[in-house]
Parts: C-alpha cells; sequence; structure tokens
C-alpha cells in the first residue's frame, strides 16, 4: 500500500497546485499529514502504537477550495479515504446515519480497494482461464482414455512397454482425444489471434443473487448488525449462473471479474483492507461548522441539542476506538481526520471543547483575491476556460479567451462577491455561464463547426457590465 516511492510532502503540494490556486498554508499541512502516514510505518513497531495522527481543521470562507483540497487529496492518498458531510449524521437513538458509519464507509472503501488490486495482479491467470472456458463453449474438450492419462515415461529406465499395454479396443478414442486436443490448439491460436471475436458461444454468466431487503432496522439492531445480516441472508440463497448467448468478446468481459474473484482469498483480502484502514486510513469531515452550535447557550431543546449529540458521539471515533464492520473491528486510533468548514455562523469555538481538542492543527484558508481568480480560470487542469473550450471543441468550433477578458471577468466576480454575496471561486461559475449563454446556444446551429470564437473585453463587457451596475438583477442571474 505505501510503497517507497510514496509523494514527499514537496510532491504533494505540486500534484495540489495543479488543481488549486493558492492557499499554500493548507496544502503543506496537508501534505505533512500524508507524508507522516508513511513515516510512522516505518518506525519501530513500539514508537508506531505511540504516534497518533495530528488532526486538521481546514478553516475558510465559502468557495475558497476547502472540499476541492478534500478531492484532489482522495486521488493522490494511495489509501482508504472517504468523505463526509458531518450535516448528515444524526445523534445515536435518533433515525438517520450515526456517525459510525463513517469507518463502516472507510472499511468498505479499503475492502474495495485490496479487492481490486489482487484482481488486477491475477489478471493474467484469470485471462487465461478465460481463455479455456471459451474454448471449451466451441470444442468440448473429450475425455482422455484411461491408461494414456500420464505421457512422461521414465527416460532409459527399464524395458518400454508402456506402448505394448493399449489394447485396440483404446486406440481408437486415444486418436479422438489427439485429435480434440490438436482442434483445440488450432482454435486457441485463433482465439489469441482475435479472429473468432464475432463468433458467438453460449456461456455460464453468475447471477447477482437476490438482494435481500430489510426495512429499516429491528430495535436494538445497529446499521453494522444489519448489514451483515443482510449480507448472510443474500450468500443463503444459493448463487444463480445463467446461461447466456455471447460473443466471444463479450464472454471475455463477462467472464473475467468471475474468474479472477475465484482467485482471490476473501479472507486475506479483508484482513489486509482492515489493516490498511486502520494505520493509512482518512476521513475527511466537510461541513463541521454545521454541528457547532451557533450562539451556545440557546438553552434546552431545538436543533443545538441533537448537534452537539453528534459532536460527542464524533468524539470517540475521532480519539480512538473499535468499530464493528461487516469485516471486522477498525480500530480508528491511527486514522487521520481532516475537517473542514466555513465557520460563517459559528466559529470554532462553538465546538464542544474536548472535539476542538481533538483537531491540534487550524489551518486558515485565505480569501482569493482578484488575481487568484485570474489564474483559476486560466490554469488548473480543471480551469472553467478549458472545460468550455472543450465542449465547443466536440462541435469542432475553437474557443478561445484574451488575457484581457479573463482579467475583466475575474474583476467582475470579484465586485458581484463584494456587494451582494462572496460565494468565492463559486461566482466564477456563473459568470462565466452568463457570457457563454448565447454562444453555447448558436452552435451549431448559427455558430458553425470550424468556427473560431474569441472572448474579447469588449465581450465581456457588453454581456456583463450592465448586470453587475444593477444590483438587483446581479443579485437574481449572477
Ligand atoms: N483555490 C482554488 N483554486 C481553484 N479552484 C477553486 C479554488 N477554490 C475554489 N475553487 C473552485 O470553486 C468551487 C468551489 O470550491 P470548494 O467546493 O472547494 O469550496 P469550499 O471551500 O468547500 O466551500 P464551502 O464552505 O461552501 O463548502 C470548486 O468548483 C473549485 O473548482
Ligand atoms: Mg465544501
Amino acid at each position: 500500500m505505501l510503497q517507497d516511492t510514496f509523494l514527499t510532502p514537496a510532491q504533494i503540494v505540486a500534484e495540489l497546485d495543479k488543481y488549486i490556486v493558492g492557499q499554500h498554508e493548507a496544502k503543506r499541512h496537508v501534505a505533512i499529514a500524508l507524508r507522516n502516514r508513511w513515516r510512522r510505518l516505518h518506525a519501530p513497531a513500539d514508537m508506531q502504537a505511540e504516534i497518533v495522527p495530528n488532526n486538521i481543521l481546514m478553516i475558510g470562507a465559502t468557495g475558497v477550495g476547502k472540499t476541492e483540497i478534500a478531492r484532489r487529496l482522495a486521488h493522490l492518498a494511495d489509501a482508504p479515504f472517504v468523505k463526509v458531510e458531518a450535516s448528515k449524521f444524526t445523534e445515536v437513538g435518533y433515525v438517520g446515519r450515526d456517525v459510525e458509519s463513517m469507518v463502516r464507509d472507510l472499511a468498505e472503501q479499503s475492502v474495495n480497494r485490496v479487492r481490486q488490486r489482487r484482481q488486477e495482479a491475477v489478471r493474467l491467470q484469470a485471462a487465461e482461464a478465460v481463455e479455456e472456458l471459451i474454448l471449451d463453449a466451441l470444442i468440448p474438450p473429450v475425455k482422455q482414455p484411461a491408461g494414456k492419462k500420464s505421457k512422461a515415461k521414465p527416460l532409459g529406465f527399464g524395458p518400454d512397454d508402456s506402448a505394448d499395454d493399449d489394447t485396440a479396443a483404446e486406440e481408437m478414442p486415444a486418436a479422438d482425444h489427439e485429435l480434440n486436443e490438436r482442434t483445440r490448439a488450432r482454435f486457441r491460436e485463433k482465439i489469441r489471434n482475435g479472429e473468432l471475436e464475432d463468433r458467438r458461444i453460449e456461456i455460464n454468466v453468475a447471477q447477482p443473487g437476490p438482494s435481500v431487503g430489510i426495512m429499516g432496522a429491528p430495535p436494538g439492531m445497529d446499521e453494522a448488525a444489519l448489514s451483515g445480516l443482510q449480507d448472510m441472508l443474500g450468500s443463503m440463497v444459493p448463487k444463480r449462473s445463467r446461461k447466456r448467448k455471447v460473443t466471444i468478446a463479450e464472454a471475455r468481459k463477462l467472464l473475467l471479474d468471475d474468474e479472477a474473484a475465484k482467485l482471490i482469498d476473501m479472507d486475506e483480502v479483508k484482513d489486509e483492507a482492515i489493516r490498511q484502514a486502520e494505520n493509512a486510513g482518512i476521513i475527511f469531515i466537510d461541513e463541521i461548522d454545521k454541528v457547532a452550535s451557533s450562539g451556545g447557550k440557546s438553552g434546552g431543546g431545538g436543533p443545538d441539542v441533537s448537534r452537539q449529540g453528534v459532536q460527542r458521539d464524533l468524539l470517540p471515533i475521532v480519539e480512538g476506538s473499535a468499530v464493528n464492520t461487516k469485516y471486522g473491528i477498525v480500530n480508528t486510533d491511527h486514522i487521520l481526520f481532516i475537517a473542514a468548514g466555513a465557520f460563517h455562523v459559528s466559529k470554532p469555538s462553538d465546538l464542544i471543547p474536548e472535539l476542538q481538542g481533538r483537531f491540534p492543527i487550524r489551518v486558515e484558508l485565505q480569501p482569493l483575491t482578484q488575481a487568484d481568480f485570474v489564474r483559476i480560470l486560466r490554469h488548473p487542469k480543471n480551469a472553467l476556460t478549458k472545460q468550455y473550450e472543450a465542449l465547443l471543441l466536440a462541435e469542432d468550433v475553437t474557443l478561445t479567451f484574451a488575457d484581457e477578458a479573463l482579467d475583466r471577468l475575474a474583476a467582475i466576480a470579484a465586485e458581484v462577491n463584494a456587494t451582494v454575496e462572496n460565494i468565492g471561486a463559486r461566482r466564477l461559475h456563473t459568470v462565466m455561464s452568463r457570457l457563454l449563454n448565447e454562444i453555447l446556444f448558436d452552435v451549431p446551429d448559427k455558430i458553425a463547426a470550424h468556427a473560431q470564437v474569441h472572448i474579447t473585453p469588449e465581450l465581456v463587457d457588453e454581456r456583463l457590465a450592465d448586470m453587475v451596475k444593477n444590483r438587483d438583477l446581479s443579485q437574481y442571474i449572477l
């Protein structure tokens, strides 16, 4: 899992830089935390148990990149990773998702990862098995006659009398068998050369067992036990397989996963997955501010009580506890938690003190400036300009943006953020879609293929300037 090629902190920041503009503090902390996972696993065993992760709390206004960092991190982490929203949870005992489900999700994710990797590793072997199955469907093998089982003869040892043992009665089937083998060899060759891809054959395809539904957990049964029970009932129903007539090309796809699954040991996968979830797992808790009670002292009743309940349920998980999942018990001691929130209404200090203490590293994300907007429009791998260019290129229309046009767009976005409401980089989406709306409608009817559309600052002003000046308009449209 954590190979020696694991990204260094600088490399992690460089990867994040491809998508997220600015926010260097946050990137650095996240990079250190990630690399520390690797470092810990390479420390002496007795020390490993002592090293606890430094959980991170990211604080920053809406639309400055908190969730974006989490999403990109998920790709980089090369570790079990889940992102959850704190606002989705309810206190234990109430209807809804309890907080332990985040650990169960992590276990699930980890099992999928490990299983996928193992299946990847046995892919060649599985492909060979599939080839045999396809061959069997084309040219069913004939049984080798008795007495001919072993072709290997002891070399230079005693009189070679085995050939004399063959009676005439056995000659024919032996010849049949050889003929069959030769035909199979010829067809195996053809299959490998892709000559028979469109030939239809009949194969057995495993059917997913009927899913056993249980409506609502019986009283006294938690989610883990429930999903375990569902799995158990599901596995008690015998697996059915169905005969299907498909082309060889399709058969190969249909059979490969089944054969690969047969080659891996699920118990081993579960053990390894739990180990990885415990030691390398990362849980990103977004919208943590939504469970902080604003103002605090509202006194009794209302949503604040249940929010605090969620926080209290979170404590043991973040602190380290054993959570029962259907793959086994997951110890959360060494799982890294990264929480994020805008904290517009509430403040980090509105979180219950114990929980604040569990997130020792606080990073503030910076508000984005007009200059940041220009870079966000142009540079990230998924930059808005690149997205629209790709959309129009699908129609053979070339879209380009003048640098000054992007400057104007950024200025307008910043202005609307300042006058109406600050929604950070999200404003760029609304401004950009307003700007390109007509062009997107006119292609390809009025703007035909091979056209070149160049966005000039004048065009930006024409489309957007009035709207920005009119506060009422921009409030609703931009
Ligand atoms: N620093 C940034 N660099 C590049 N793109 C950004 C940046 N910040 C935000 N964006 C873009 O803005 C959009 C919203 O960002 P994101 O989801 O990260 O906001 P957030 O900080 O999680 O806000 P919220 O508190 O509302 O959840 C994303 O589509 C992202 O592409
Ligand atoms: Mg967010």
